[in-house]
């Protein structure tokens, strides 16, 4: 399998500040890049996903929930806002892609994003006012049927470490090497 390349230049030579790029070549690399992340992470953390429909933000999410010992289906909760689970750190799955951005701001949601447990947000863009100051960012792109752009970038110290973690990662390793 083609390795995933983690590096701090875009493929096509631009930086980011605070960021680094991942191309993924196949939903087990994604899911990979979930399971790192959630290894790393810490109770209050938030992990905000963004880019289009189908582009592989559950696919990263299920690697996240299954690296804190959740078993259950996270399959995408598109149909209900938040999903909860109990793992190592508690996991609130939240999808904000049916929401309207008056409706978000009177979820009151403040209780989850500032509370306990890894906070994991698809479409977070869509509520990007309300979401905490410090955070991590990914922004998933197509590239092509099975190849993935990632951006991650980190918003404030907490997630600075994290991202330094990840980025020594030379390759996202075979799904055998973490089971
Ligand atoms: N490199 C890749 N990384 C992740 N998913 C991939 C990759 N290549 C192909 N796929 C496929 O893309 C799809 C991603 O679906 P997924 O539900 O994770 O997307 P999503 O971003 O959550 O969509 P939605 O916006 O509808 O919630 C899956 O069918 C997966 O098999
Ligand atoms: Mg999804």
């Amino acid at each position: 399998m083609t390795e995933a390349n983690i590096n701090y230049k875009h493929r096509d030579g631009i930086t980011l500040p605070n960021s680094i790029f991942i191309t993924s070549h196949s939903p087990s690399q994604t899911h990979q890049l979930g399971l790192i992340i959630g290894t790393l992470s810490q109770p209050g953390d938030i992990v905000l996903l963004s880019g289009p429909l189908g582009v592989g933000k559950t696919c990263l999410a299920q690697g996240i929930a299954k690296a804190l010992g959740i078993r259950e289906d996270t399959a995408s909760p598109s149909y209900v806002l938040m999903r909860e689970f109990s793992g190592r750190i508690p996991l609130y799955h939240m999808d904000l892609y049916r929401l309207e951005f008056n409706e978000i701001s009177e979820l009151g949601l403040d209780d989850y994003l500032y509370g306990h447990g890894l906070c994991v947000i698809e479409w977070a863009e869509k509520g990007q006012f309300i979401m905490p100051e410090q955070h991590l960012q990914l922004t998933l792109a197509y590239d092509t049927d099975t190849i993935r752009l990632i951006t991650i970038t980190h918003c404030g110290k907490r997630y600075t470490d994290m991202v330094e973690h990840i980025s020594q990662i030379n390759n996202l390793p075979d799904k055998k090497d973490l089971a």
